[in-house]
């Protein structure tokens, strides 16, 4: 067993980008002993970093090792970079676990196709198990068909739009979340960034952290920001 897969298409979309300029440079920084490599990353489809798929791979595992009850839920899923990660570690651990993935697939950044199609293909490619799709607005599917037992949840509804819209999106998705995740889960919030923390101030997604500290005011749970070199990201863990 091993997680070498997300460094490799579709968890990840650098593969295909690899060019001769990136191998010239790592040369160098390997000549110049740097112990450092560059990794290409096209921001517009790039959704996560390889440090991000290596804090996902570590957090879905030990959720799965422990135990926690429920099923594997993603709120925004786009063309499922990191639901066929989440579904990999399902299989890879032998995990009954049921993966479900919501989602209008109606926002293509700068992809071009079918979104819903191309989740599809991916988790075809990478020989995976279709999740379940719940397709519309959060705030038509969420209520209904969220699963009653969530044992890890990724919240990754961002589009670097208007911060009060993205907070009040984040809010709903956090009360309807909350009661169903059970004790020990966690929960992974994408574009979370305290700059107090990481002295990061390129903040994409600012209503991620405006949201989780008006919900969670009061509530035991603690957030821990963890490192994604490019991209920021945050998780909990339900008490
Ligand atoms: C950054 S992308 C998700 C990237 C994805 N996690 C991946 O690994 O490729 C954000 C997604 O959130 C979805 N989204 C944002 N607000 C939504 C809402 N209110 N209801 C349903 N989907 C929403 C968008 O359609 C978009 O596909």
């Amino acid at each position: 067993m091993n997680n070498y897969f997300i460094t490799q298409y579709p968890f990840s979309i650098n593969p295909r980008k690899n060019s001769a300029l990136i191998g010239f440079i790592n040369k160098g920084l390997r000549y110049l002993k740097t112990g450092y490599q560059v990794g290409p990353l096209d921001t517009s489809l790039d959704m996560n970093t390889v440090e991000q798929r290596v804090n996902y791979y570590h957090l879905l595992e030990e959720v799965i090792a422990y135990e926690v009850a429920g099923d594997v839920v993603e709120l925004g899923t786009f063309t499922g970079q990191c639901a066929a990660l989440f579904q990999k570690v399902i299989e890879q651990t032998g995990s009954d676990k049921q993966l479900h993935v919501y989602d209008t697939f109606a926002t293509p950044f700068t992809f071009k196709g079918d979104v819903e199609q191309e989740l599809i293909r991916n988790f075809k490619v990478a020989n995976l198990k279709q999740p379940q799709i719940h397709k519309g607005l959060f705030e038509d599917t969420l209520a209904k068909e969220l699963p009653s037992q969530i044992a890890f949840a990724h919240i990754d509804c961002g589009f670097g739009g208007d911060p009060n819209a993205h907070k009040k999106i984040m809010l709903y998705c956090f009360e309807q979340l909350y009661p169903r995740l059970e004790k020990g889960a966690i929960c992974v919030l994408m574009d979370y960034n305290d700059s107090k923390e990481n002295g990061v101030t390129l903040d994409i997604n600012p209503g991620v952290k405006m949201a989780f500290d008006e919900f969670f005011a009061g509530k035991a749970e603690k957030i821990v920001c963890l490192y994604g070199n490019q991209y920021q990201h945050a998780f909990f863990r339900k008490k």
